[in-house]
Order: C-alpha cells, then structure tokens, then sequence
C-alpha cells in the first residue's frame, strides 16, 4: 500500500527513520514537527535520496488541522508528543495539552478531510503499571502509573470513538523502549544512546540502583515496519511492539561496552524512586495481526546504533 502519508513528529527519532522508510517505498510524504525535540538534520539522510515536505507546525494550532486539510492524507502517522515521564508528572497539564488536545485537534481535521487510517505511536513500556505477569499482553488491563501514560491510554478511548462515529480506522501501537540511530543521547531516557555516546566519549556511565531492572529494547527498524505493516493492514485495536525479552541494564552496558571497546566499570547511583523494576512486552498478537517480528537482535542493533554515534561525533 502507498499513498499521502502524513508524519507527525516526523523530524525526531522514530519519525524521521519512518518518514524516510515511507518515502523509499513511494509515500507522498508530509512531515509536521514543531521542533521543540526534534531537527531538520534527522531528515537530512532521507531528503538527499528524494523529496519529503515539511512543515513546522504545533500540533496544537489551528493552522496545523488547515494543513492536514489540504495535504488530504490517506494515512496519518501520529508521533509528535510529548514524550518525558519525568516532565508528565511535573506539568502534566503541558502533557495532557500536547498528548491529548494535541491529538484531539489531529482527529477533527482527520474527520473533515476523509482519513482512512491513523496510526498511533502508544506505550507498551508505561501502560501497564507495575505487578502484572509478564510479558505483557494486550488483554491486560492498563494501568499506567503517570500522566505521560493516562494520556497515551486516553487517547485510545478517543481512536475508537472516531472510529465509531466517523469510521477512521486506527492502530495503536504500544512501544517497549525503542533504541537506534539518531536517538537524542543528552534526554533523560533512551539508555542505549546515552551510555553509547558517554562510552565513546571515555566517560563512565551512571546506572540508578543494581542495575538488574529489566526492559525490552526494540530495534527502530523493527518498529518502523511494525508501523508499515500496521498502515497496510489496520484492524481498530491496541498492539504490543516488543522483542518479548528482557535485559538487564548491567547486560544492556556490558554489550555497548563490548561493541565501543570501553573497559571502565559504570558508576553506581541511588535508584530513582518510581523507576519500574521489571517490563517486557508480549509481542505475540503483532506476530498474528501484522506477521511482524523483532527481526534484529539486541547485538547486531547495538552494533549499527554504535556504528551510526561513531560516525556522528
Ligand atoms: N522512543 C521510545 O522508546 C518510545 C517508546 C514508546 C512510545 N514512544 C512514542 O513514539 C513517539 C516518537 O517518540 P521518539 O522517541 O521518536 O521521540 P522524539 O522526541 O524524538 O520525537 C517526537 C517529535 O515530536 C515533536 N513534537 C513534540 N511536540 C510537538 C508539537 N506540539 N507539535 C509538533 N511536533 C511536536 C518533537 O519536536 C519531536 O521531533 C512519541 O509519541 C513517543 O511517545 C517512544
């Protein structure tokens, strides 16, 4: 399937590698960033092989739905957001304005132009809450434990009634923790890139508490095709992205340790209070719904995101 594809949050992370993926396979691809997190250098790599549009727009402005409007997308992948926990708690009437109102106002004009499908970038990693069996699966109840969380639930509730009412079709994917090239090393997640740019840079990395918390980190070409596949296919429902594996976070620093060549021992610090000690997702519906698997392993992801922060000093 191609078509008009719009981006929101296209200039960040994952939506600068799902923009350049779309347009590979022959998207007409719009991107919407407002620039706050993301930059026009993420897009640099997919713009020298052909022709992305940008517009640096708030998802909150009004001039945002006119654009949707008139770039009458057939598909709408929804990635800007605000996407810091630790800023959820402290402002979370800024969060709930950009990840709720935000979303809102990407629907309504969704409604006016005739949207096909919207495809929702979800957490896996901060929905569930704590003490559930894992891995994960979709039939649990979501209980997220901060606002970034409630809001990312809530607007679940507002694609199925779009859905219902105005028959937008729409995935929601639920991402584990997602690392890869052009991930920001200077934020306060995002361990891979952060470890890996202090490792090269001989500096030794802090880890909070034992380090034997788990997570599952999902390589951002796997999650780019999960949001490919889910374009294609569709279905109105919620999908856990995730390898089904988890690392410890001693584990995830001996790997980059091992691919940088660093042999210093991290600097052990207090555990931060409210840091989950356990989460890994069940990819096993994704498997079913999309024929979508975590394809890279954690080595050779490691391997190209280290590559990639080599080239990019
Ligand atoms: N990275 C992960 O591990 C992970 C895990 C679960 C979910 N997600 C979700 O995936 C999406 C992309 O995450 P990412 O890691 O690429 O983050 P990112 O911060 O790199 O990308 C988000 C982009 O949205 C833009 N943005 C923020 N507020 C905006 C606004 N009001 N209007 C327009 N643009 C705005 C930012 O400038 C940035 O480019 C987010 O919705 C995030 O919540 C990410």
């Amino acid at each position: 399937m191609n078509g008009r594809a719009l981006v929101t949050g296209g200039a960040g992370f994952i939506g600068s590698h799902l923009s350049g993926r779309l347009m590979d396979e022959g998207w007409d691809v719009l991107v919407v960033d407002d620039l706050s997190v993301g930059h026009l250098d993420n897009l640099a790599e997919a713009r020298a092989r052909g022709r992305i549009k940008f517009h640096q727009l708030d998802i909150l402005d009004e001039e945002f739905g006119k654009a949707v409007e008139h770039f009458a997308p057939d598909v709408l992948f929804h990635l800007a957001a605000q996407t810091s926990v630790v800023r959820s708690v402290a402002d979370p009437l800024f969060d709930a304005g950009v990840n709720i109102l935000g979303t809102i106002n990407l629907l309504e004009a969704a409604r006016r132009v005739g949207v096909e499908r919207v495809l929702f970038a979800s957490t896996g990693g901060a929905i569930y809450g704590e003490h559930v069996k894992l891995p994960a699966k979709e039939s649990y109840a979501r209980r997220p434990a901060a606002p970034y969380g409630i809001s990312k639930k809530v607007v679940e509730d507002y694609l199925r009634f779009y859905e219902a009412t105005h028959g937008i079709d729409y995935v929601a994917l639920g991402l584990s923790n997602v690392y890869g090239p052009r991930q920001d090393p200077y934020g306060e997640a995002g361990v891979v890139a952060i470890f890996t740019r202090l490792m090269l840079d001989k500096k030794r990395p802090v880890i909070y508490g034992d380090g034997q918390q788990t997570r599952d980190y999902v390589f951002v070409d796997d999650v780019v095709d999960a949001f490919i596949r889910a374009a294609g296919i569709g279905g109105g429902r919620f999908l856990n992205i995730g390898t089904g594996r988890e690392t410890t976070v001693n584990r995830l620093f001996g790997a980059i340790a091992e691919e940088v060549g660093f042999r210093e021992l991290p600097v052990f610090a207090d555990p931060r209070p409210g840091e989950l000690a356990r989460s890994v997702l069940d990819p096993s519906a994704a498997l079913h719904a999309l024929h979508w698997q975590p394809w890279t392993s954690l080595e050779k992801g490691l391997a190209l995101t280290v590559e990639w922060f080599r080239r990019s000093r």
